[in-house]
């Protein structure tokens, strides 16, 4: 079959699957098993496709159907305009997420210091790798509880030319680190336990749970990093975590609790409070 009849085909399943934009969501798909890019399927749709390829597109397709995220069949994901793989063992990176990176950017000052970075529950790399990708001379530790995780964040690094910046450690959040940061960030797990059954199935069943649960009120993880914090961020550091919707009230208290109080927080496109940015006192003049 030649590539339109093949996207003909698939769009109009899409469609009365409820799929948006079915046309280009087909094309991406078609794509990807033909491993080209979908406007080379544009300018070819007299394309004859093989049967290998044919066999490969099916399968994405009954995956998608199966409401598996197009993230998690391609084994990609694009955050901060990076190019992350991603395993088993990774959270898909958010694009709200991305709120963290632009909160702490706006924080700093000079971007070519040598600054000091750890990021909690790295999964991919995601934050981490991209706060590298815009601070030059800064180096940075991952830390993350899933050992394909931390596999994951160390191939990202090397993928993106950040491997000689980023050391990506398997380990409970920064029990075994010293200190000595300048910029701690987090996009802990923030679910309740008791609502994980009522996550939509796209996040339930491929997001790792290790990445979702957050402990009995969802908030468990802000507690135990809160405590390290003291001890983790050098005089004047930052520490800039993501929140979960209507949790900014709740993750205030616990880091006031620790003797930090939230300096601001940045809302997300959709205008939800998504970064939570908190600094260590010091004296002035410091880093960052
Ligand atoms: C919501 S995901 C965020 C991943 C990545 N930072 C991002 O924003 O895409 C939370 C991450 O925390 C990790 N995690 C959960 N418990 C942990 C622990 N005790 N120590 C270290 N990492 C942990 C999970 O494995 C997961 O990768």
């Amino acid at each position: 079959m030649s590539v339109e009849e093949i996207l003909a085909k698939a769009a109009r399943r899409f469609a009365d699957a409820g799929v948006e934009q079915p046309r280009r969501r087909a094309r991406s798909l078609l794509a990807a098993a033909l491993c080209c890019d979908p406007a080379s399927l544009l300018a070819h749709p007299e394309r004859e496709v093989g049967l290998p390829e044919e066999e490969r597109f099916a399968s994405f397709q009954a995956r998608m159907l199966a409401r598996e995220p197009f993230s998690r069949i391609l084994g990609r994901r694009e955050f901060w305009g990076l190019d992350f793989a991603l395993s088993a063992e990774t959270f898909d990176p958010r694009p709200e997420t991305e709120t963290v990176v632009e909160a702490v950017l706006d924080e700093i000052k000079d971007r070519n210091a040598a600054l000091f970075l750890l990021d909690l529950g790295t999964g991919s790399g995601a934050l981490l790798l991209s706060l590298l990708s815009e601070l030059p001379h800064a180096l940075g530790v991952g830390v993350d509880r899933l050992e394909g995780a931390a596999t994951a964040a160390r191939s990202n690094a090397l993928s993106l030319g950040l491997g000689g910046r980023a050391l990506i450690l398997a380990g409970d959040w920064g029990g075994a680190l010293r200190g000595g940061f300048d910029i701690v960030v987090s996009n802990p797990p923030y679910i309740a336990t008791g609502a994980l059954p009522l996550l939509p199935p796209e996040v339930r069943f491929h997001d790792p749970r290790s990445a979702l649960d957050g402990g009995a009120d969802g908030r468990e993880a802000y507690r135990v990093i809160a405590r390290d914090l003291p001890r983790l961020l050098a005089p004047g550091g930052i520490f800039a975590c993501e929140l979960g919707a209507a949790e900014e009230g709740a993750v205030r208290a616990i880091l006031a609790s620790c003797g930090f109080e939230a300096a601001s927080v940045k809302a997300d496109l959709a205008g939800i409070p998504r970064a939570l940015l908190a600094r260590r006192g010091g004296h002035k003049g410091q880093k960052p």
